[in-house]
């Protein structure tokens, strides 16, 4: 089978990469020249691990291409998926220009049947706006082309992305006709061979399918967040607590880790989307308010506590970050808490030295010259008055407490993704804020 993908970002070229894998002619399109060029030479415009060489080794196969033309692209094909982005409007609403753009496209260069399915995260009622699009293209074209639309949402995690895609928990796919049923049964059949289910429902569900998935887990962790801020007040620990009530099945393990707020390219926008979907339906989603209240907040936990060590005054303090972007194994910086962090620590008067292992460019194109950039973690404690953790790096896991002791000028470490044991750290000599845990 020949499939199209339309958007060579992260989602784009993980979907790519991954069908090309498994034997199927895929051919990747987008309107970026440069990244085409770029992936043409093997470049890769993101860090994703396991993705460059996925790309490459399929790419010489000759069962991945990348192109700018999506006429050519078509040629062939039975398939298209739409994965270009979806950001959020000035109003919060999801910006659909670029999803209809696409759909515009295939009207104007289909002349056989097509399955045109939506990748990207688009609010319910899109993919009737995507038919009626197409539709008005080959209408103005005077044709009469057979062609389905399909919803088929995303779940990847940037940095796991390729094994989410490999071993997915589930595929979520909307359909209206048996024919685009059959062709997504057999197109994701390698994957779910081991049993990782394919579940089909109509479009609408599906589409509310992927913001209610998103929306929950970030209900999660605003939850958890609220309730670590209240441990430390009444003198609990929230790792304890998290282990308590995650042991129940019911519950679950995962996503329940306190920190310093979540970020990132979807939690924050698709839980703002679905937000202005129920107010434009005159329905008041009120906890999903209260989850983007309470993520708010939690990004300026840890500045807090860095402003309460120092009496109110960091003026001159030099803080050291380990950590900026918004999670680890990802150089993504799309509203990740050191923003925010690293905007108060600036506006408070304090000097900022920053270390990430990948995020360092990225950073670049958002704090400029305002911060300076360390080649390596124990630089930025030179003298820095405090260390401060945000993103939960492998490498920052076990450090030579010795090193950091002797080069900080106060013996002091805000860890905000709980990564160190209490004790432990104290017993080295220094004092230690985490997050839900009385200090
Ligand atoms: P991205 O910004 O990384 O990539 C989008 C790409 O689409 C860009 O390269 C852009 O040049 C291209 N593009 C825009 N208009 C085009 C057009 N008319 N024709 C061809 N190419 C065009 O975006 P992303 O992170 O891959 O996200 C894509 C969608 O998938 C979004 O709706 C997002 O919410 C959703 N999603 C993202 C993730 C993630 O982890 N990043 C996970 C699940 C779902
Ligand atoms: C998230 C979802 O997990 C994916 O299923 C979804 O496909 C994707 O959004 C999307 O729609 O784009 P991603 O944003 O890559 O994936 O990253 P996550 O691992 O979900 O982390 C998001 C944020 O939550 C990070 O800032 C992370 O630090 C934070 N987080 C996560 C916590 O604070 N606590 C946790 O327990 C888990």
């Amino acid at each position: 089978m020949k499939i199209v993908i339309v958007g060579s970002g992260y989602v784009g070229l993980v979907t790519g990469a991954c069908f090309s894998e498994v034997g199927i002619d895929v051919t990747c399109v987008d309107i970026d020249h440069n990244k085409i060029e770029n992936l043409n030479k093997g470049i890769i415009p993101i860090y994703e691990p396991g993705l460059e060489d996925m790309i490459v080794r399929n790419m010489k196969k000759g069962r991945l291409s990348f192109t700018t033309n999506i006429a050519e692209a078509l040629q062939g094909a039975e398939v298209l998926f739409i994965s270009v982005g979806t950001p959020p409007d000035e109003d919060g609403s999801a910006d659909l220009k670029y999803v209809l753009a696409v759909a515009r496209d295939c009207g104007k260069h289909i002349n056989d049947y097509l399955l045109v399915v939506t990748k990207s995260t688009v609010p319910v009622g899109t993919s009737a706006k995507v038919k009626q699009a197409l539709q008005e293209e080959l209408d103005n074209r005077n044709v009469t082309i057979e062609f389905d639309v399909a919803s088929n949402p995303e779940f990847l995690k940037e940095g796991a992305a390729i094994d989410d895609f490999l071993k997915p928990d589930r595929i979520v796919v909307g359909i209206e006709s048996e024919r685009a049923e059959d062709l997504l049964k057999s197109l994701y059949k390698p994957f779910t061979l081991n049993g990782h289910p394919v579940i089909f429902m109509d479009i609408v569900s599906a589409e509310m399918t992927k913001y209610a998935a998103n929306s929950m887990l970030a209900t999660k962790i605003s939850f958890i967040n609220d309730i670590a801020n209240l441990c430390e007040i009444v003198g609990a620990d929230i790792n304890k607590v998290r282990k308590g009530i995650g042991s129940d099945s019911r519950i679950g393990q995962k996503f329940l880790y306190a920190g310093i707020g979540y970020g990132g390219s979807c939690f924050p926008k698709d839980v703002q989307a679905l937000i202005k979907t129920a107010s434009e339906y005159n329905y008041d989603l009120r906890v999903l308010k209260a989850v983007e209240e309470v993520n708010k907040d939690q990004k300026l936990v840890l500045f807090n506590k860095i402003i309460n060590y120092f009496g109110g005054e960091i003026k001159g303090k030099t803080i050291a970050l380990w950590g900026l972007s918004f999670k680890p194994q990802t150089d993504d910086m799309r509203e990740a808490p050191s923003l925010s962090i690293v905007k108060n620590l600036l506006e408070a008067g304090a000097t900022v030295k920053a270390y990430d292992p990948i995020a360092i460019n990225e950073a670049k194109h958002h704090f400029g010259n305002s911060i300076s950039y360390c080649e390596d973690q124990y630089e930025t404690l030179i003298d820095a008055d405090c260390l401060a953790i945000l993103t939960e790096w492998p490498e920052f896991k076990f450090p030579n407490l010795k090193i950091v002791h002797k080069l900080l000028n106060t013996a002091v470490i805000f860890d905000g993704r709980n990564i160190y044991d209490r004790e432990e750290i104290r017993e080295s000599g220094f004092d230690y804020f985490c997050i839900g845990v009385d200090t």
